[in-house]
């Protein structure tokens, strides 16, 4: 539906993407996950031809952003990141407005801007000014315009940004219904926002694509997925020339060292893939060291995001 390949994006100097490639398929709805300035809108910017890319291509339903803007404008509904809405204007006149715009025929219009109204739950303030709504209502507004056109394709960029706990809950609700029907890609620098709404994710950060997957293969797929915590008691450095030796550790960390009256209880972080609580068991026995704590903790999707977009 969505095919980008080596698309890179220079402001002047600024490299704002930097070779990025996917695709997204159709009815997917694709998490475009990264901290600010990591190339998010600007992608999106591309996608919905309002910017041209330096170089590379990207395709919407088969269509090239440089040889058939139009048709790919056409097959796309775009909420930006500050939807420019008319404050002055009502709700039911600005959606006819956009409807307009957007070349619904005039016969059509009114069954469209009904039918967005009922999707996006406006029909308590039709008639009200958009300057007078609540952040939330203005962002059901913004839903509303991008789909006025019936696009096969939306596009995204921060919807739930600025709204409080329980818009944020409405409007991915809202997203994970229009979910159903049409292919999405929203960005977001929440994580959680992701796991809410997407069958898959792209992480970005500092203008590369940098994992894509779906929630649990990134967390699985992330080197050193799993963490053991061990309390291990015996000689520290025979203990870390031990676990620098052994295969089936990746990394470790001492992250706390037992009460002097308690013996030198050494508290380990361990990383490696795969669970290793057993070896390491068998470890701790045949050198006859003590050993009274080891739990398995699975690395969470937050983890393999601030593994990726940090250093
Ligand atoms: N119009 C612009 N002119 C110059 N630099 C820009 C412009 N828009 C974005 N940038 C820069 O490009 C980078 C990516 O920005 P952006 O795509 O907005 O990231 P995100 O949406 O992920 O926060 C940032 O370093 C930003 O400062
Ligand atoms: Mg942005």
């Amino acid at each position: 539906m969505i095919k980008i390949e080596n698309l890179t994006k220079y402001y002047g100097p600024v490299l704002a993407v930097d070779s990025v490639s996917f695709e997204v398929s159709k009815g997917e709805v694709v998490g475009f996950l990264g901290p600010n300035a990591a190339g998010k809108t600007t992608t999106m910017r591309v996608i919905t031809c309002y910017l041209r890319p330096t170089s590379g291509t990207v395709s919407v339903a088969g269509y090239d952003i440089h040889n058939h803007p139009v048709e790919v404008r056409r097959r796309i509904g775009y909420l930006p990141e500050n939807c420019p809405l008319y404050p002055e204007m009502n709700v039911v006149d600005y959606l006819n407005y956009i409807a307009k715009l957007r070349q619904v025929p005039a016969a059509e219009r009114p069954r469209r801007v009904k039918e967005m109204i009922g999707i996006t739950g406006l029909e308590d303030v039709l008639w009200k000014d958009i300057g007078e709504l609540s952040k939330g209502f203005r962002q059901r507004v913004g839903l509303a315009q991008s789909m006025v056109h019936d696009p096969d394709i939306l596009i995204f960029d921060e919807p739930t940004a600025g709204l409080d706990p329980n818009q944020i809950v409405e409007i991915r609700q809202l997203i994970r219904e229009i979910g159903r029907e049409k292919t999405i890609i929203l960005s977001t620098h929440i994580l959680p926002e992701v796991s809410a709404t997407c069958d898959r994710v792209l992480i970005i950060n500092d203008a590369r694509l940098v994992a894509s997957g779906t929630t649990d293969e990134l967390v699985s797929r992330a080197k050193g997925a799993d963490v053991v915590t061990a309390e291990i008691r015996g000689p520290e450095e025979e203990v870390y020339q031990a676990l620098r030796k052994a295969d089936f550790v990746d990394e470790f960390r001492k992250i706390k060292e037992g009460p002097e009256e308690d013996g030198a209880w050494l508290t380990l972080e361990i990383e490696s893939t795969g669970d290793i609580r057993e070896k390491l068991f068998r470890l701790v026995v045949e050198k006859n060291w003590s050993m009274r704590e080891l739990k398995l903790e699975k690395m969470s999707l937050e983890e393999v995001f601030a593994k990726l977009t940090t250093s």
